[in-house]
């Protein structure tokens, strides 16, 4: 542990640690522009020089590590002025765009020149200026405003695993670009906007539509994968104007993928804002008295046998909980939110969870995907995958259609018999496993849709335990989940047990006229075109597949218009918070619940939502089950399918 002198205070810190990050531990700031903790360091803005005594020259402090007995000094005269000259630099040929810099708030040039610049240059030659590249509809370029830290060009490609940002020319010459200015095609590029110290890169749909100074910023959870990456929502007055991501260390680090961050157009478009009825085939206006008469009369004619409830891939626990409830008072046990009939064992609450929890993927060294398209399903934690593989320090194989990965994988072949070669030891796959130490196995979407789901899924936790990666603080059997409330409505029984129809039987039912109830709760997942007879509500924001065929619509609330509880593939709970209020008459999902069931003076056991949350939180499972697979089926000798997935 090497002890050093920064500005006069002596501190002891870890060896290999870089000069700025000594001076950060020791609370001096240190500019910076290229430097970044989660890219390779690159060293060549120089904003972040430093004074080390014996050196004939400043020192890049982001670029040199510590060492015993380093006298370090961060504002000395010719620290400062050595800042200046950076930063004049840097502004030579730098625009005076900043009022209409959509960066202008939140830029670190700006910053950095007000705080270490000199308020006059000695320059007066024309500036340079650069052509914008087109590389594609989200990011907007501005290359005039380069600086050339290469952030993006890091970033791409030792985060994302595409290398397509990179630099061409020289000296006053040199462009950042996509090389054949290509649109970019990584589902994580909107990351460079956040990189990007200026505004070079700057989001398209974003552009000049607001200033950072006038939005409000609010706390959420992305709903559109199963991960729960944590966001911010930025909104200005009734309308979300920008989605950012939100450091977890846990999740996401700091990025987010670029569906959720553009998500935020949908909120506006096709919104349902009040409530409708059928009437003579057609939809019309009603109020939420009229609706509820409506659903109240009809769901005390039926047999509570031909009444359900399905349940969408973006629900909140909140409004599952109160769905949940509002079946069980009226005596019905056919909940599901499982549109897609897959396959899971719920016996324990590990058998459907991501146990290895996507921090300790940097800590596996062998990982195999069955029937897994991580890219596409859960772009961060694929991510998170491909940058211990480009550290050397895990493999990857594949059981199943290959697919364009961002990193090396295995083919192990597309028959998921293969793991009973590699259970019975007879593959040559046994002799990675037998050397890993940490070994991990992701089950993805290809595997649940097969009627031997369960039967892979338990041979695969078989193979772990054999090869010991199930023991100790270490669990590598993952079920990779790609909708965000998934999880939450297994743990929380949205499920229809024994005594109920699963959703694909409601829907046979209801294609044979034997069902007569259909409560939709943001479910667009399924066909009711042959369901004509059956009487259908739909609950949710947008007028999408399912609301064409409701008889009644109840409007509600977006993920960004609501408090909601979330919880992800890996189990972890987490909480959303409203950013704005739902449009018109729409409102939160468990407050039109509460609402029916009063009109049908049935008793849910909560009268607001910290009671609801009360009740809910007393339902779900504890977190410590083991993997317990009761399934003896074998596994049937035929190719896994490819799963098409629309990223957007
Ligand atoms: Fe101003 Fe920053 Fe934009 Fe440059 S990048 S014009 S300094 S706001
Ligand atoms: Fe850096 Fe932005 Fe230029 Fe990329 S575009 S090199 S992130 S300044
Ligand atoms: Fe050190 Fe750029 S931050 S050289």
């Amino acid at each position: 542990m090497p002890k050093l002198i920064i500005d006069g205070k002596e501190i002891e810190v870890e060896d290999g640690l870089t000069v700025m990050q000594a001076c950060e531990l020791s609370g001096v700031e240190i500019p910076r522009f290229c430097y970044h903790e989660r890219l390779a360091i690159a060293g060549n803005c120089r904003m972040c020089l430093v004074e080390v005594e014996k050196s004939p020259k400043p020192v890049a402090s982001c670029a040199m590590s510590v060492s015993e007995g380093m006298v370090v000094h961060t504002s000395s005269e010719k620290v400062k002025k050595a800042r200046e000259g950076v930063m004049e630099f840097l502004l030579i040929n730098h625009p005076l765009d900043c009022p209409i810099c959509d960066e202008a708030g939140e830029c670190d040039l700006q910053d950095q020149a007000f705080k270490y610049g000199r308020p006059s240059s000695k320059f007066h030659e024309n500036k340079r200026s650069v052509e914008d590249k087109d590389i594609g509809p989200l990011i907007q370029t501005k290359m005039t405003r380069c600086i050339h830290c290469t952030r993006c060009v890091r970033f791409s490609t030792d985060v994302a695993g595409i290398e397509e940002m990179g630099a061409i020319g020289r000296g006053e010459h040199v462009e950042i670009t996509t090389y054949l200015e290509q649109g970019l095609k990584s589902e994580l590029s909107g990351n460079m906007i956040d990189l990007c110290p200026v505004g070079a890169l700057t989001s398209k749909p974003y552009a000049f539509k607001a200033r950072s100074w006038e939005l409000k910023k609010t706390d959420s959870i992305d709903v559109l994968d199963a991960v729960g990456s944590n966001i911010r929502v930025d909104s200005r007055g009734l309308e979300v104007m920008r989605i950012l991501p939100r450091l977890n260390e846990d999740i996401n680090e700091e990025w987010i993928s670029d569906k959720i961050r553009f998500s935020y157009d949908g909120l506006k478009l096709q919104r349902l804002d009040r409530p409708y009825l059928r009437k003579n085939g057609k939809l019309i206006e009603v109020t939420f008295a009229e609706a509820f008469e409506a659903i109240a009369a009809k769901m005390n004619k039926l047999d509570s046998s031909k009444i359900g409830a399905i349940a969408g891939t973006l629900c909140d626990l909140e409004s599952l909980y109160a769905v949940k409830r509002l079946m069980q008072t009226v005596g019905s046990h056919n909940i599901d939110a499982n549109q897609f009939n897959y396959e899971f064992d719920v016996s324990a609450r590990a058998n459907y969870l991501f146990n290895t929890q996507i921090n300790n993927i940097d800590k596996a060294d062998l990982c195999l995907l069955v029937g897994a398209n991580p890219r596409a399903v859960a772009p961060i934690l694929n991510a998170r995958i491909g940058k211990a593989v480009r550290s050397g320090k895990m493999q990857v194989a594949r059981i199943g259609v290959s697919d364009d990965q961002t990193y090396k994988i295995k083919e192990l072949g597309e028959d998921p018999s293969v793991l009973l070669e590699i259970m019975e030891g007879k593959h040559e796959f046994c002799e990675l496993l037998s050397k890993a130490k940490k070994p991990m196995i992701i089950i993805g979407g290809s595997v649940y849709l097969r009627e031997d789901s369960l039967a892979i899924q338990s041979i695969a936790y078989q193979v772990l335990k054999k090869y010991n990666a199930t023991c100790g603080d270490w669990n590598g059997f993952n079920i990779l989940h790609n909708h965000a409330s998934m999880v939450g409505s297994l743990d929380i029984g949205f499920t229809p047990g024994q005594k109920g129809y699963s959703a694909k039987q409601m829907l046979d039912l209801a294609i044979k006229k034997e069902f007569g109830l259909l409560y939709l709760l943001g479910s667009d997942e399924i066909d009711l075109s042959r369901c004509s007879d059956c009487f259908i509500v739909y609950q949710g924001h947008h007028g999408d597949r399912s609301a064409v065929y409701a008889d009644i619509i109840l409007p509600g609330a977006a993920f960004t218009e609501k408090d909601g509880l979330y919880i992800n593939l890996e189990g972890r709970l987490q909480k959303a918070y409203r950013a704005v209020p739902p449009p018109g008459q729409a409102k939160e999902d468990w407050q039109i619940i509460l609402d029916l069931a009063t009109v049908m003076n049935k008793d849910l056991g909560f009268r607001n939502l910290s009671t609801l949350r009360e009740q809910l939180m007393k339902e779900l499972p504890p977190s410590d089950s083991e993997v317990h697979f009761a399934s003896n089926n074998k596994i049937i000798k035929s190719n896994l399918a490819k799963v098409p997935i629309n990223f957007y």
